[in-house]
């Protein structure tokens, strides 16, 4: 399998309109979202690779819709959509794990022409650019210490099994939403049970230092508009940063002023019924760490 995680560089601040994509996710998705009850919901989340979405899936989520800033994402979600409903386990693997066959196009001509147009040229692109396309067009760190994928943590991919109960459960067209966050809010009139950003706050609000202000700017231009116009009045759930071992990429500081941000918000909140906690992912990305953890902001949750 080609090692993207040293033979491809992290995005950086690189994630724009169309940036380098990354093909999967480089968070333990699976081993967060089995800790919440999604059977039958309405998820909002960062399209990335699609695993946030696929996990969802495959943990009984009914419906979800994607946004992100960069609209390569959207047609890597439709590549591997496409894939995983039509071609078998073991050409998916090749395709993307296999070093002589990494996006070997006779894999894919049997579907070809279910692609959209914007796919079909976003390939015949990657094509175009021969060796150094990979290169250009995907991410993946370079540094042993940022966390890359592990693709055992990835169910559909771990589990020849999952991979066919998701191609059942895949529908034919994910909504997509091509936006900054900080202007998703209100986008349309959805309500969802959960919202997920991935790590995306390590990459905004940059030009604040101080965490505790950076906290606050976040719940007040991209949180609190989302909960107001499109999170679930009852139960809803914004998963808003994926912490590799409890830090912050660009915040290394953060898990301390957290706390107290935390206590502070449910203290003033308690009866507009926003509350901040985290959720602890117990088999972490990096060997070194002892656990992920999760920021999230719950509305309004029932107590079971
Ligand atoms: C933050 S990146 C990191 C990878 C991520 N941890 C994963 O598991 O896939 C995830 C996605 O966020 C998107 N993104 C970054 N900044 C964004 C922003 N301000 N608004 C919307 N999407 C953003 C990127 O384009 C990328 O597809």
């Amino acid at each position: 399998m080609p090692d993207f995680n040293r033979e491809i560089k992290p995005a950086g601040d690189n994630h724009n309109a169309f940036g380098r994509a990354y093909l999967f996710t480089n968070e333990n998705v699976g081993g967060y979202i089995n800790q919440l009850d999604m059977h039958g919901g309405h998820i909002l989340s960062v399209a990335a690779g699609g695993d946030h979405a696929f996990e969802s899936l495959l943990n009984g989520a009914k419906v979800v819709d994607l946004f992100d800033i960069n609209y390569a994402q959207k047609v890597i979600v439709e590549l591997k959509s496409h894939m995983i409903k039509s071609l078998p386990y073991e050409d998916f693997m090749d395709f993307f794990f296999e070093r002589k066959h990494f996006m070997d196009r006779k894999i894919i001509e049997p579907i070809y022409n279910d692609f959209s147009r914007e796919l079909a040229l976003y390939i015949d692109w990657y094509y175009c650019m021969g060796n150094c396309a990979p290169r250009h067009m995907f991410v993946y760190g370079t540094n042993p210490t940022w966390a890359g994928y592990d693709i055992n943590k990835i169910s559909y991919i771990a589990s020849p099994e999952k991979y066919k109960t998701l191609a059942k459960r895949l529908p034919n067209k994910i909504n997509f939403i091509h936006t900054g966050i900080e202007d998703l809010a209100g986008k349309n009139n959805q309500k969802y049970d959960f919202i997920f950003m991935s790590n995306i706050f390590d990459y905004i609000l940059c030009d604040i230092p101080d965490n505790d202000l950076a906290l606050v700017q976040m719940y007040n231009n991209v949180i609190k508009p989302l909960a107001e116009n499109n999170l679930s009045n009852e139960n809803g759930q914004i998963m808003f940063h994926y912490m590799w071992n409890g830090h912050g990429i660009s915040r290394p500081d953060l898990m301390f002023e957290w706390k107290n941000f935390a206590k502070k918000f449910n203290r003033i909140k308690k009866d507009a019924g926003q509350k901040m906690k985290s959720i602890c992912v117990p088999s972490p990305i990096l060997k070194s760490s002892k656990q992920d953890i999760i920021l999230c902001m719950t509305q309004n949750q029932k107590i079971r």
